[in-house]
């Protein structure tokens, strides 16, 4: 039996879509392995979100032409954002790849590696309409058994000005609600606790007459014991509907993450976000009003072209206002042949990227801190995931607002949901004992 290794960069899209394709090769006869050295071909599934994305997996290709010397059999091939971007072109110019598979295309690739096998050079960067690998049961690679993604639509159509995935993914299409509801159950029979529906855009779901707050109501009908979590919505999306669904459903998951992208309505409107500070800021409101404790969480990009001083600082302001639990905070990243790329100018200096990035990642860690400590002497209920990386005598695991929480091992088992007393904190985690 031939081995497959599978390396995965970049979004939870990607770690899903991984295991798509870890279905999709089993079936096909394929054995899998975690050691490189064993392996018969190696699949990078990867991003192409910012140009550091890209590097990486360029250095690792070029690295692992060492194993190849090794094994001469080995072969590699480029999945995902970049082999979609790239095309034939990445396998001009990096000669040790054999075969370059897009996000709609990985149906092709038992075929592929049969012609691989005997020494073509392949690419199948086809998107589709349609594909939404409904069908397809993932295999659970690196799942702990507990929580799992369970990818609900496909591609993106808004075209935010800087971003490469409506070209890397496609046009949106929604996956069968049955077929995403069943999944859950079976996942919950399994013994998992938590699943996390995954799209580009997950609140313009619509397959027939089910829209996503639909969805999310069947979802978590299927057991009051399994938390469900999404992810990504977009601001202009996000509905008062979805918001009453989730405040009706204990079992949905107190946490929102709500990219904001730029605190500036002059940005907004250049980045083609289609709504304005103040639209995201009632969005904010109407969630809390909805539902008091839960957590909001974002993305930003800092240094947008024609970003000012002034756009700038409206972000840290809008970071004060909202207070965030968590931000994923970008350096812009020029992407050829997107909106930005073609029409706008990247004018922001590099360091002066970086010096507003690094305010941005000051502020929010400074908010972090301060929200953590309002946690000190809360009760939470706790899905216990595992070892803590620290101590083997410690436990950690997440409350609803996805917060992580590590406390003293005694008979709390991975997989089961307990309560635990919050007693001091870090920016980034939670430090409690169990109380029940
Ligand atoms: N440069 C920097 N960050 C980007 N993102 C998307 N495109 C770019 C880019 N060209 C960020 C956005 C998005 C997140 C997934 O990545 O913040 O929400
Ligand atoms: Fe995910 Fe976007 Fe990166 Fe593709 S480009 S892997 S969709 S983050």
């Amino acid at each position: 039996m031939e081995t497959i290794y599978i390396e995965t960069y970049g979004c939870q899209m990607n770690f899903a879509d991984s295991e798509i394709v870890g279905s999709i090769l089993k079936e096909a006869g394929y054995g899998f392995t975690d050691e490189l050295q064993d392996a018969d071909y190696v699949l990078i599934n990867t991003c192409a979100i910012r140009d550091n994305a890209e590097q990486r997996v360029r250095h690792r290709v070029r690295e692992l032409r060492a194993a190849q010397n090794r094994r001469p059999g080995l072969r590699i091939g480029v999945l995902g954002c970049m082999a979609e971007r790239l095309q034939s072109q990445l396998m001009a110019e990096e000669d040790n790849v054999s075969f370059v598979v897009g996000p709609d295309a990985y149906r092709t690739l038992p075929d592929i590696l049969v012609r691989v096998r005997e020494g073509a050079r392949q690419a199948e960067t086809e998107l589709s309409t349609t594909e939404t690998y409904a069908d397809i049961e993932p295999v659970r690679f690196g799942s702990n058994g507990i929580s799992a993604y369970i990818s609900i639509m496909r591609g993106c159509q808004n075209y935010c000005a800087y971003c490469v995935v409506p070209y890397t993914r496609g046009r949106e299409r929604s996956r069968d609600p049955k077929t995403i509801v069943d999944e859950a159950r079976k996942l919950f029979d399994q013994g998992y606790r938590e699943v996390t529906l995954l799209g580009q855009n997950v609140n313009s779901y619509a397959c027939g007459d089910v829209d996503f707050p639909g969805l999310m109501d069947a979802v978590a009908n299927v057991d009051p014991r399994l938390r469900v979590r999404f992810a990504t919505s977009h601001p202009k999306d996000l509905s008062d509907k979805l918001l009453e669904v989730m405040a009706a459903h204990q079992n949905i998951c107190r946490c929102i993450h709500l990219p904001v992208q730029s605190g500036s309505n002059l940005m907004l409107k250049l980045m083609n976000r289609k709504y304005t500070v103040e639209w995201y800021l009632d969005r904010v409101e109407a969630i809390r009003r909805a539902m008091p404790d839960c957590s909001i969480t974002t993305d930003v990009i800092a240094g947008f072209s024609g970003e000012t001083l002034e756009d700038h600082e409206a972000t840290l302001e809008l970071f004060r206002k909202v207070r965030y639990d968590y931000a994923y905070m970008f350096k812009y990243s020029l992407r050829p042949n997107t909106y930005a790329a073609r029409h706008l100018a990247d004018d922001v200096a590099d360091e002066e990227k970086t010096r507003r990035l690094n305010e941005i990642i000051a502020l929010q860690g400074a908010i972090a801190l301060e929200n953590n400590q309002k946690e000190v002497g809360k009760e939470y209920e706790v899905l216990v995931e595992g070892a803590s990386h620290r101590s083997k005598e410690q436990l950690f695991g997440r409350n609803s607002q996805n917060k992580v929480i590590v406390f003293d091992r005694r008979d709390a088992q991975p997989g089961t949901y307990r309560r635990v007393r919050v007693e001091a904190c870090t920016a980034a985690t939670l430090l409690g004992q169990l109380s029940d």
